[in-house]
């Protein structure tokens, strides 16, 4: 719905609102970021940036009227920080000034002593320290433990007739997304403030921003415009960034705006987790998997955050989307004074099916099994029991999916043929891999999961939506929620607008976990079925039918039976506001959950899984250690697909973010544990070149008993095997095993170095 404004530059993002409308009154904000990784804040001396014309404020913790507390999963983090810093981009000030340069210069004359604390930057050291603690009062850099124990792994390995046991190490990795950190907030009359920002839940800023200022929430009213790509991280940082310019509109009576640098972007905002995962897997003689024994170390950095969650979600997916009878996982989120870990598309299970992918092709290896083949042999179905012990009674297209990706990729024809070139061939191998995932829809566990929207027909028949559920490129509330009233109503797509990102809607949720379409746009099914329902029954009335046969469709209302019975959309709603029909509706779902015994990690993780399979081909240059991504197979098991195009964007763009994440992304650290890349000359991302060809899915539409007509999601899912299906190619190709990532040229010559072929 809005390609052409967005093509056009007509859209409008944060940052518009603030050079397009508001210039002359307002403040810009400018954080002060700590340089130190620990470090106790003895003074802050503002008085020299004070001096200068145009700066109006400084505002440090001591400035917050309401709680400094914005914790996602666990209360230790402060807004600002407050007695000691815990890593290099932690916010100490916040300097408001009249322009740009002047919050700049400001920023800079804000004087901090610090007192150097030790810093831990290695999560296993961390783990073992008692004498250093990112958090006192926490008494253990152990921010959150997780566990699974099914069956008896004992056993289970005693059956194995081939084990395989490695360490993996995944890395950290950036958003890049093209807009950085926004938020323009607005003080209004009776102590209410607006923040038009970007985020990807509303309802949270709006929470976050009310709790730091110390107002009720309905004086707060937040709204993101269309957001220039939030990937998970406008999750975490959205609402802080709301806070940071409301705190300021608030202390100053006077519109408030800030916009991050590309650098403190990258300094100051969560990242995917890096993680260490041992894993240890067997196999009888049958190519059944018999055990997998894992432990799983994410480096959380300086604040628990989503932490807990991102670890829940790796431990419960680390058997991939296989039967697994045995299995004992221990996940630990440990501190430390780095940036923190937060949410990025398909946080927590990129890494842990990055380990169960190359398990699985080692495996297969060691049976003399083929890799498709092998996956098949454990793959889930339905009826199978997951690695929490939940019974899938539907709705898992995983299998087919991966047996038809195979046969459309030539799976079989081109492993063979790959492997002749390479004997003729010395400096060019090829090589092809393959990779599966599955990913939980919706939240987890007992954590509540609802839908909420409201939908209202105007006078002249077209249709208004409010939704929470935001747009960021992927395009859930612009076109499939306006695809889901339409079919509906049977109004044409030009007549219904959606008004996305408001707090003015009820609660819908977070735009994350893929759950924009499925579970977002749920409410709206709901709330437009039921103004279906009162029409058809005054359309019944008028027409002289059984409301149970009417067909809405292209704005007409007519009898299946006798299609000469009719009325036409626009007169229908005109007789229901003459009639006092209502016609406006909100519509709400709750989610289905189960029991869950933590102790155990067994029962109800997930309603349903969505699945996915790639299939990549890659030719790797032996003596430069460069790797081409060729071509790439995607398949899905994501339930019903709703807006194919827009599916497709999805994971051409998931490929390239798998593509960077492999191959060229990489965030260094210095001694302090500070970012030294924090820009985007040496924070390496693809281009257009690097993208390969991307064939058309397969889609299998193994609908989803509730989501929005079978839908489950697909936003983050190409991306969660990208890295493995890569590295599996890689090795198919070198002959190498890869335990880790990046596959930078020179790390990739290592390899080479280190291989047997080599
Ligand atoms: N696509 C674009 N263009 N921009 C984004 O920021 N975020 C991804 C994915 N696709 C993102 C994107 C992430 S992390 C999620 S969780 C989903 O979109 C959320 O949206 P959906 O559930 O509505 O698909
Ligand atoms: Mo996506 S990481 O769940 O916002």
């Amino acid at each position: 719905m809005d390609a052409w404004d967005k093509a056009l530059g007509r859209a409008m993002f944060t940052e518009d609102y603030y050079v397009d409308y508001l210039l002359a009154n307002a403040l810009f904000i400018k954080q002060v970021l700590s340089p130190m990784p620990h470090a106790r804040i003895k003074k802050i001396d503002a008085s020299r940036a004070l001096s200068i014309s145009g700066v109006h404020g400084v505002f440090t913790a001591s400035s917050i009227p309401g709680e400094n507390q914005v914790g996602y999963a666990i209360p230790d983090q402060p807004l600002i920080a407050e007695g000691k810093v815990r890593y290099a981009g932690e916010l100490v000030a916040l300097v408001a000034a009249s322009d740009f340069d002047k919050a700049i210069r400001g920023a800079e004359e804000v004087v901090v002593d610090y007192e150097p604390l030790p810093a831990l930057l290695d999560p296993l050291e961390a783990m073992e320290r008692r004498d250093v603690l990112v958090h006192e009062e926490r008494g253990s850099n152990i921010a959150f433990q997780t566990r699974v124990r099914k069956g008896n792994v004992e056993e289970g390995f005693s059956k194995a007739h081939v084990v395989v046991e490695n360490e993996y190490r995944l890395h950290h990795q950036e958003h890049a997304y093209l807009e950085t950190e926004a938020a323009l907030a607005i003080p209004e009359s009776e102590g209410r403030v607006t923040v038009i920002g970007a985020l990807q839940y509303p309802h949270l800023g709006q929470k976050i921003v009310s709790r730091v200022l110390g107002v009720p929430m309905s004086k707060v009213k937040i709204v993101a415009p269309y957001i220039g790509g939030g990937f998970g991280g406008k999750d975490d940082e959205g609402p802080l960034t709301c806070a940071k310019a409301a705190l300021v509109a608030y202390l100053t009576g006077r519109p408030a705006f800030i916009l991050y640098s590309r650098e403190d972007s990258i300094r100051v905002h969560p990242k995917r987790e890096a993680a260490v995962i041992r894993y240890k897997s067997g196999v009888d003689a049958g190519g059944k998997l018999t055990a997998i024994e894992v432990t799983i170390i994410h480096d959380t950095g300086a604040y628990a955050n989503r932490g807990p969650f991102i670890l829940w979600r790796a431990t419960m997916h680390a058997s991939g989307p296989y039967e697994v009878p045995n299995a004992k996982v221990d996940g630990y989120a440990v501190y430390t004074n780095k940036v923190y870990q937060g949410s990025f598309r398909g946080f927590g299970n990129l890494s842990i099916q990055f380990a169960v992918e190359r398990q699985m092709d080692l495996l297969a290896e060691k049976l003399g099994l083929d890799p498709v083949e092998f996956r098949l042999r454990n793959i889930l179905r339905e009826g199978s029991y997951t690695l929490t012990s939940q019974l899938l009674d539907h709705s898992v297209g995983v299998g087919e999916a991966l047996k038809r990706v195979a046969e459309k990729a030539d799976w079989w024809r081109k492993r063979r043929e790959i492997e002749e070139f390479n004997k003729s061939s010395e400096r060019f191998k090829r090589g092809i891999g393959v990779a599966v995932a599955w990913h939980g829809i919706s939240t987890s566990r007992a954590v509540p999961d609802w839908s909420n929207a409201y939908v209202k027909v105007e006078l002249d028949g077209s249709v208004t939506v409010y939704t929470g559920i935001v747009e960021m490129g992927q395009g859930s509330p612009t076109s499939s929620h306006v695809q889901i009233v339409s079919e509906i109503l049977g109004v044409p797509v030009d007549k219904v607008k959606v008004v996305f990102a408001t707090t003015e809607a009820p609660d819908s949720g977070a735009t994350h976990a893929s759950r924009g379409t499925g579970i977002g746009g749920l409410g709206v099914l709901v709330a437009a079925a039921k103004i279906r329902e009162r029409l058809a029954s005054l359309a019944g009335r008028v027409l002289g039918v059984d409301p149970g046969e009417l067909e809405f469709k292209d704005g007409r209302v007519y009898s299946r039976r006798d299609p000469s019975k009719s009325i036409s959309w626009r007169d229908l709603v005109r007789e229901a506001y003459a009639r006092g029909v209502e016609v406006s509706a909100t519509g709400y779902y709750y989610l289905p959950k189960g029991r869950f015994d933590e102790s155990t990690g067994q029962g109800f993780a997930y309603p349903a899984y969505s699945y996915i399979v790639l299939v990549t081909e890659v030719e790797v240059d032996t003596r430069t250690g460069l790797v081409r991504v060729l071509r790439v197979y995607p398949g899905l098991a994501s339930g019903k697909i709703i807006n194919p195009k827009q599916v497709e964007g999805q994971i051409e763009g998931a490929i390239a973010q798998a593509i960077g994440y492999t191959l060229m992304e990489y965030l260094y650290f210095d001694e302090y544990g500070r970012v030294l890349n924090a820009n985007f000359t040496d924070y390496v991302i693809p281009t257009p070149k690097d993208i390969p060809e991307i064939e058309k899915p397969v889609y299998v539409e193994d609908k989803f008993r509730h989501g929005a007509f079978g839908a489950k999601g697909v936003g983050e899912m190409a991306l969660i095997p990208g890295p493995a299906s890569i590295a599996n190619a890689v090795a198919h190709a070198l002959g190498v095993n890869i335990t880790s990532t990046p596959l930078t040229p020179w790390r990739l010559l290592e390899y080479i170095k280190r291989s047997p072929r080599g």
